[in-house]
C-alpha cells in the first residue's frame, strides 16, 4: 500500500538514491511528520534549474527531507509574474519536477507539489493583500529590479526612486510593470504562512521577501489579537545564506542573467561555458588581492570540490603560480561530478509522465489539506463567515 504510485522502475531508482525500503517507510514516514517542524520552499518556474538553484535550495530539500515534515513546490503563479510563453510554463514545470526527483528528493519522504494545485493560495493573497503597504511592495529590492528590466532602463541607484515611481505610472502598455510583480512578496508571504512553516530554505536572494513574510505574519497577529501565523526563519543547516556567483565575472546566477550552468548541461556544453568564463591577467606579484571575477571563481570551486583543491589553487594565487585554465578545467570536472548523476536520470523520470502525476497529484492532496484548514481560519477571524 504504501508505493501505490511508485511503478517498479522508480522503485528501483528511489531504493538506490535514498536506501528506499518500500515495506515500511509510509508508517515511518507518518511518525516522523507528526510532530515535526514544518519546512516549505519553492523554486520558480522559468526554465531548467542551475547550480545557483541547487546550492541555494535542492541540496538542503534533499538533506533536510529525512528530518523535517518537508514540503518543495513548482511556484508556477510566480512564474507568471514575468508573463512566460504558455507552452514554455508548462514544460518548465514538468521540467523541474523531474529535476526534483532526479535530485533525490523523496516523494515518500517529502510533500512535492505545484503552486497552482493549492487554489487556497489564490484566494488567501486576496486576503493577505488587505494588510500590504504597497510602499513596502515598492522598496523591496526584487521589485525595483525586476520593474526596471520591465521598463529597458539600468540597474538601480539609491537617490532615484521618485523618478522611478514616475516612470512605473507613465509606462506605456508595451512596458508596463504588472501588478502581480508588485504584489510578488504577497503571494511568496502566502505559499509560507498558509502551510504555517517555520523553516524556508533559500538563498540570499530571497531573504528581504522571508522578512517581508515576517513581517506580514507580525502585523496579522497583532491587528486581529491572535497568535495565528507562526515567523518563518531561512534555514541552511547553521551556516549563512549561499550566495551562487555567475560565469561573467560579477553578481550571482540567474536566469535572467544568462550566465547560469544548467544541472542538465552536457559535458561539453558545461566545459565550455566554464572555460569561457571571465577572468583577468593573473596575479602580479605574490599575496595580490583577488579581483570579482576570480573570487567568484573560488567560490564556485569552493561549492563543487574538496578544502584541499581550494587551499592548492589559493596558494597558486598567492605565489603567482596559478593558471586559470587549470582551475576552470578543476572547476568543470568538479560541477560535473555533482550535476552527472542528476542529468542522467532525469531524461528517464521525465518520460514517465503518469510516475509524475501520480506525484504531483497525491503532492497537491496533501498541501491542500493544510491550506484549507489555514484558510477557513483565516476567514474566520477576519470576520468573513457563513451565515
Ligand atoms: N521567490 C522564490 C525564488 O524566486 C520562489 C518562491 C516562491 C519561494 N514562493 C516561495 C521560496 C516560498 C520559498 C518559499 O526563488
Amino acid at each position: 500500500m504504501c508505493v501505490f504510485f511508485l511503478n517498479k522502475k522508480n522503485i528501483a531508482t528511489f531504493a538506490h538514491i535514498n536506501n528506499f525500503n518500500p515495506t515500511n517507510h509510509f508508517s515511518e514516514h507518518l511518525n516522523r511528520i507528526m510532530d515535526k517542524e514544518i519546512v516549505l520552499s519553492g523554486i520558480r518556474s522559468t526554465g531548467n534549474l542551475h547550480l545557483g538553484n541547487y546550492y541555494g535550495a535542492l541540496r538542503n530539500f534533499v538533506r533536510l527531507q529525512d528530518i523535517y515534515d518537508c514540503n518543495f513546490f513548482i511556484a508556477d503563479l510566480h512564474a507568471l509574474t514575468t508573463n512566460p510563453d504558455p507552452q514554455q510554463l508548462h514544460a518548465s514545470v514538468k521540467q523541474i519536477l523531474a529535476e526534483y526527483l532526479a535530485a533525490g528528493i523523496d516523494p515518500e519522504k517529502a510533500t512535492i507539489f505545484i503552486q497552482s494545485d493549492v487554489p487556497e493560495v489564490a484566494e488567501m493573497y486576496l486576503l493577505l493583500n488587505m494588510h500590504v503597504g504597497i510602499g513596502e511592495l515598492m522598496r523591496t529590492t526584487s521589485f525595483k529590479d525586476k520593474a526596471r528590466k520591465c521598463l529597458g532602463i539600468g540597474p538601480a541607484k539609491d537617490d532615484d526612486d521618485e523618478a522611478f515611481e514616475k516612470q512605473i505610472i507613465g509606462a506605456e502598455t508595451n512596458k508596463r510593470v504588472n501588478a502581480g510583480l508588485l504584489t510578488y512578496p504577497t503571494l511568496m508571504a502566502v505559499d509560507i504562512l498558509i502551510q504555517k512553516a517555520t523553516k524556508v530554505p533559500v538563498g540570499k536572494d530571497q531573504e528581504q521577501h522571508l522578512e517581508l513574510t515576517r513581517r506580514f505574519a507580525r502585523r496579522f497577529n497583532s491587528f486581529y489579537g491572535v497568535d495565528f501565523f507562526p515567523e518563518p526563519q531561512n534555514f541552511n543547516f547553521g551556516a549563512a545564506a549561499v550566495k551562487v556567483p555567475g560565469l561573467d565575472g560579477s553578481g550571482k546566477m540567474g536566469k535572467s542573467e544568462g550566465n547560469c550552468i544548467y544541472l542538465v548541461d552536457n559535458p561539453k556544453t558545461l566545459k565550455k561555458k566554464v572555460m569561457r568564463a571571465v577572468t583577468d591577467e593573473g596575479p602580479k606579484e605574490p599575496n595580490s588581492p583577488v579581483s570579482e571575477p576570480i573570487a567568484n571563481l573560488f567560490s564556485l570551486l569552493e561549492l563543487t570540490s574538496t578544502p584541499e583543491i581550494v587551499k592548492q589553487y589559493k596558494d597558486a594565487y598567492a605565489d603567482c603560480s596559478i593558471r586559470y585554465g587549470d582551475l576552470k578545467k578543476q572547476l568543470a570536472e568538479d560541477i560535473l561530478k555533482v550535476t552527472t548523476p542528476i542529468r542522467e536520470r532525469v531524461n528517464d523520470i521525465l518520460a514517465d509522465e503518469d510516475y509524475l502525476r501520480k506525484v504531483v497529484n497525491r503532492g497537491a492532496e496533501k498541501a491542500r489539506e493544510r491550506a484549507s484548514k489555514t484558510l477557513a481560519e483565516m476567514r474566520q477571524i477576519m470576520g468573513i463567515r457563513r451565515f
